[in-house]
């Protein structure tokens, strides 16, 4: 049994030590919002936020997550910072398939709670490893300006 801190609440899960985060979310705690994409780290599909840094779940291992903060998308409207990405993202019609989105929403809304008014450059640094295969950056990029001038 192990002790999770989902969202502000914490959940008893009986799942083993090494059990991915993602799995454990989606398979126990019954959070499916956060996506499985390449399980390997490198598409952003199943990015939470952990103490307010963006976090792949597919490889981190839920002992390593014990005793801290983990943010998914279904709770991401309570954060002061990730409402005003939700509704940037839905006033610029962001989402086409929406696989990516969960991780992408998290991944912008953790990079403007880190600097409320980031330059493309610094977009494009926090946001890059999160992929789309819907090509949906143009929109990305602006919705995170949209959610930075209302932060500003
Ligand atoms: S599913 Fe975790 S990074 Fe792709
Ligand atoms: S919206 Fe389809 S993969 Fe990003």
């Amino acid at each position: 049994m192990i002790t999770l801190n989902l969202n502000g609440k914490d959940h008893e899960l009986d799942v083993a030590d090494d059990m991915p985060l993602l799995w454990a979310l989606r398979d126990v705690a019954n959070l499916t919002g956060t996506k499985y994409g390449c399980g390997m780290a490198l598409c952003g599909a199943c990015t939470v936020n952990v103490e307010g840094q963006p976090t792949r779940s597919c490889v981190t291992p839920v002992s390593a997550v014990v005793g801290k903060r983990i943010s998914t998308i279904e709770a991401v409207g309570e954060d002061a910072v990730g409402k005003v990405v939700q509704d940037a993202w839905r006033q610029l019609d962001v989402v086409q398939c929406g696989y990516c989105q969960s991780g992408q929403i998290m991944a912008a809304t953790a990079l403007l709670n880190s600097n409320k008014a980031p330059s493309d450059a610094d977009i494009d640094a926090a946001m890059s490893s999160n992929i789309c295969r819907c090509a949906t950056y143009v929109r990305i990029r602006a919705a995170i300006h949209e959610a930075a001038g209302k932060l500003t």
